[in-house]
């Protein structure tokens, strides 16, 4: 390997070269809200601006391309805080839309990571998709790779969890893929290679896209053969540098360097502050690039996300004993990617305002959940419910709390908590997939009002259509409104939309109370209630009951009566995706 530095640019330029000098033509990199996948909030992967190609639709630059696209996952937002994990990345990545495949893409990449990165073979590894029902094992790829010099005990074969890849939204292209990993650890590789030992890292993925999956879940053979692929800009510059932690390379020590500055602490020095300083880097430039795209923190989609990666950059904040800091990363940020990203010069006005303000309102905000947080510890005990609830409407850390417990010698209620947290999680998994964790927005007292009623709606719907095969399919509740998606396969006519309307009132209007018990699924089966037996729950779930007319399983938070919960309106039917409604309504 090259021994001097690589920069982001380097990088960039010979990945962008050196497909170009394979026929590849470079596309633009796309903006970060998806402008035609209303499934997912933001562009996950160099693919999504491209689907409609890679489904058939002729490119006007040709069948192959190349491209560095900005990304933002937000799947995994709480592993952010170690060396590789972000929610804001770069991916390089090229295609062949029904042009070369397998054997071409993998001798390219390999070409490409042994000749221009210099990277040696004996440090490099892959993994090849075992096979399962829905597609064989791809020998093939395994045979590309042997051919051109891996070891046979350098080639893994793991299951679908592991190497297939997409759809980014619910449906669409997706397929098998084969990654390649680099030996990170100290010293000689070992021969044979561990896909769990942490040393090997991923640097590569090439996907197979033959298939498409459908609204119901099935995997369909593509019209169209293409190749995706996705290098991580970030991950690659670490190991081209020799640096075992992606913060540490020139695309986050400009933030890193700033934090140090106004903290005063210093980072590597205690793991705590360390993590700290990682999610703040990370989701702040995570924040100016959605800001830079002309989107402000709110309660909604993307605003949400935002708004949820401010605060939490906030709260960290408060680890480190800083406070009104976000607008002094601008900077750093801006002298890292202003070349590349006009766009985020131009906003930079903005992007400091908004800061400043949603930084302002989540100490309000955090004023309040403290006062509520002594008043609750006045009664010397706090529950997994209350601490659960602390932090996921007036978003206080776990951490906090427990420090505000200790300094009152009161035990935090650990188990209950994280009870709680699984159930919320497990909540969200039902949410639509592909989109932030986000279910339920938060747990406010408008939310908690229409989740309530999303039952009695699900209820409704099931009473007026007299399908017993409706099922909820995900739902996104925010302060202002409710949706729901439930499976029915075609629209519902005015009438039955009045019809569902009525009955929720009439409901309403009984002023029921909410019943939660807890039990174990079967039991909750057995007595009827509604949910996704074939996800798994928990040993326990709560079953809420409404009168005699809602029975759900659900880990939501519920008013406890229908009383004074207002006037339900529809507000949208409209079709979700294959066999999949949806409904949008409010409370008045
Ligand atoms: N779309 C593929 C990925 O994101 C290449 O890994």
């Amino acid at each position: 390997m090259k021994s001097e530095t690589w920069t982001r640019k380097q990088l960039v330029n010979a990945y962008l070269a050196f497909f170009k000098s394979k026929n590849h033509k470079e596309i633009p990199n796309s903006p970060l809200i998806p402008e035609n996948d209303p499934t997912v909030l933001f562009t996950t992967a160099g693919m999504h601006p491209i689907v409609p190609f890679l489904l058939g639709e002729k490119h006007p630059l040709g069948k192959r391309l190349v491209n560095i696209q900005r990304c933002i996952r937000t799947g995994d937002i709480e592993e952010v805080g170690d060396e590789v994990h972000h929610t804001f990345f770069e991916m390089l990545g090229n295609w062949s839309l029904g042009d070369y495949f397998k054997k071409e893409a993998i001798q390219y990449s390999f070409e490409f990571l042994t000749k221009t990165l210099k990277i040696p073979v004996e440090k490099l590894a892959v993994t090849c998709f075992a096979g399962d029902k829905d597609a064989p094992k791809d020998e093939e790829s395994a045979k590309v790779w042997l051919s051109l010099g891996i070891n046979k005990e350098r080639i893994a074969f793991l299951p679908k969890k592991d190497n297939w890849w997409g759809p980014a939204g619910k449906t669409g292209p997706c397929g098998p893929d084969t990654e390649m990993f680099y030996y990170s650890g100290k010293g000689k590789a070992p021969a044979k290679f561990n896909p769990e030992d942490k040393n090997w890292v991923e640097i590569w993925n090439d996907v197979l896209m033959q298939y498409n999956k459908d609204g119901n879940g099935k995997y369909l053979p593509a019209k169209q053969k293409n190749i995706d692929t996705g290098m991580g800009v970030e991950r690659t510059l670490a190991i081209l540098n020799n640096l075992d932690d992606n913060y540490q390379t020139e695309i986050f020590l400009p933030i890193i360097k700033k934090i140090e500055e106004v903290s005063k602490k210093q980072y590597g020095k205690h793991s705590g502050e360390t993590r700290a300083i990682r999610i703040i880097a990370d989701h702040i430039k995570a924040s100016i690039f959605i800001l830079a795209e002309g989107i402000s923190p709110s309660n909604t989609e993307q605003g949400y996300v935002l708004r949820r990666l401010i605060r939490r950059a906030v709260r960290y904040g408060k680890e480190l004993g800083i406070k009104d800091f976000t607008p002094s990363l601008v900077s750093p940020i801006l002298f890292i990617y202003s070349y590349d990203y006009p766009e985020l010069n131009k906003n930079k006005n903005f992007i400091i305002e908004e800061l400043k303000k949603e930084e302002e309102k989540f100490e309000e905000t955090l004023e309040k959940g403290m006062n509520q947080l002594k008043k609750i510890i006045t009664n010397k005990k706090i529950s997994g419910q209350d601490a659960f609830l602390l932090y996921q409407s007036y978003g206080f850390p776990k951490e906090m709390i427990k420090e505000e417990c200790e300094k009152h010698n009161i035990c935090f209620p650990e188990k209950q908590y994280e009870q709680e947290l699984n159930k919320h999680q497990e909540l969200s998994r039902t949410a639509t997939a592909g989109r932030f964790k986000s279910g339920l927005a938060d747990s406010s007292e408008a939310t908690t009002k229409l989740h309530t009623v999303t039952h009695l709606l699900l209820a409704a719907l099931r009473d007026v259509l007299k399908d017993e095969n409706i099922m909820q399919k995900g739902s996104n509740i925010t302060p202002e409104r409710l949706r729901l998606d439930f499976s029915f396969s075609r629209k519902l006519t005015d009438e039955e939309l009045k019809k569902v309307e009525d009955l929720v009132n009439a409901q309403i209007q009984k002023q029921c109370e909410v019943i939660r018990e807890e039990m174990s699924p079967e039991q909750a089966k057995k007595k009827g209630a509604l949910g996704v037996f074939d996800k798994k729950y928990g040993e326990k779930v709560s079953v809420y009951t409404i009168g005699d007319f809602s029975k759900e399983i659900c880990a939501g938070p519920h008013v406890k009566s229908l009383n004074e919960i207002g006037k339900f309106k529809i507000l949208k039917e409209e079709s979700s995706s294959a066999g999949v409604r949806r409904i949008k309504a409010i409370l008045e």
